[in-house]
């Protein structure tokens, strides 16, 4: 059994037990992936203060989100293809996630069902929802949430097209997978990632195959993106949906200060500053170099969630640090769970707490909720002077 000791262990393993198709698609952004890069190395950019001689007994890295207690500020962001990192993936994320005392998100592209992922969980999970064209499919979706008993509603608003990853057409990405000769041999080499997809009758996007009328190819991404999505989603759709929902909203994908801004006037709960982990505008800033704007504009008027780029509890501190309420993780679950299955996410979850925990005590603090700027160096372009 390998030692692991970072969420990069993790990504090795996921690449090796995993077929390929399945990895790349965790591990790509939209074409050139400047920003997908940038989401990570723009983390590298903010250093911490050393403090020493402070009492750092009695430690916390506990806080809420959205109200609601958890182990630490950090939840795991709605992923598609998640059963196909391993099998039945949704409810083992779920299952490790509850345990551990942070929220899931179930993405609407999720292979797993909201009803299936509830009937084998008893933690409230959060629902992402992508915006149909088919309004009665959208309202059918909301209410089979709340009908679950979902605690929130992610409502994402940065994907109705789909920005391009060059990996995923080249790999004919699809859930199942295509029984085509690359696709057997790559799978002949991860013989546990087989038995769990034999084991299993979860093999397609479960909450929306049997649901949605008109689609092409009912295994494929980007035809769901390009027949289903709905282009014309926008602030009056959004409130159809939150009127619809009537529970606790999150409003995902926000870069932009005025959208911030719209977002909180609107009443969200919530925002996730996010560029999808760079899988959408490729040229977009990073989240983490967006973030101190929007604090200013918005701090205190929403919660503030940020994703795309966490790597580490060091990245997590650097968040809140700069001012987010909380965040969300993806990928660093995500090669978890492609490593190792439940056991896996649990271990992500571990190494971020630890390196959080470690790291505060470290910067001279004891709880959490006392992070500020003055635990950070920033560089003094770090936002950049943009015309
Ligand atoms: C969304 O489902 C994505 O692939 O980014």
């Amino acid at each position: 059994m390998p030692v692991i000791t970072c969420i990069d262990d993790l990504k090795r393993l996921h690449a090796r037990r995993t077929p390929r198709m399945f990895f790349d698609y965790a591990e790509s952004g939209s074409y050139t992936e400047q920003t997908f890069r940038e989401n990570v190395t723009d983390f590298e950019k903010i250093r911490l203060r050393q403090k020493v001689a402070v009492d750092m007994s009695n430690r916390t890295v506990a806080g809420t989100m959205i109200g609601t207690p958890v182990a630490m500020p950090v939840a795991l962001a709605p992923v598609g293809f998640t059963g196909m990192q391993s099998a039945d993936g949704e409810i083992k994320a779920a299952r490790a996630a509850e345990k551990f005392g942070v929220p899931f998100t179930l993405s609407t592209m999720s292979i797993c069902s909201i009803e299936d992922v509830a009937a084998h969980t008893s933690a409230p999970f959060w629902f992402q929802l992508y915006v149909m064209r088919d309004e009665d499919f959208v309202d059918r979706i909301i209410d089979r949430a709340k009908a679950a008993g979902c605690s929130a509603l992610v409502l994402t608003l940065d994907l109705q097209i789909l920005g391009q990853r060059h990996k995923d057409l080249k790999n004919g990405l699809s859930a199942p997978p295509k029984l085509t000769l690359p696709n057997i041999l790559n799978m002949m080499t991860k013989p546990e990632w087989c038995m769990g997809m034999l084991g299993t009758k979860r093999r397609t996007f479960g909450n929306i195959v049997g649901h949605a009328k008109g689609v092409g190819d009912l295994s494929s991404l980007s035809s769901w993106t390009a027949e289903q999505f709905d282009p014309q989603l926008d602030w009056g759709k959004v409130a159809r949906i939150r009127d619809r929902w009537g529970g606790k909203l999150i409003l995902k994908g926000v870069l932009d200060v005025e959208d911030a801004q719209r977002a909180a006037d609107f009443g969200a709960d919530a925002i996730v500053v996010s560029n999808h982990g760079g899988r959408q505008l490729d040229g977009a800033l990073s989240s983490i170099r967006m973030l101190p704007s929007i604090v200013r504009a918005v701090k205190g008027k929403t919660e503030i969630l940020l994703d795309s780029g966490i790597r580490s509890g060091q990245d997590v501190l650097k968040a809140l640090a700069l001012g987010a309420d909380g965040t969300m993780i993806g990928r660093s679950y995500i090669y978890g769970l492609g490593a190792m299955g439940e056991a896996g996410v649990t271990k992500a979850l571990e190494v971020i707490h630890k390196e959080l925990d470690t790291t505060m005590a470290l910067c001279g603090e004891r709880d959490i909720r006392n992070l500020g700027p003055h635990n950070l160096l920033v560089p003094k372009d770090f936002e950049g002077d943009w015309a």
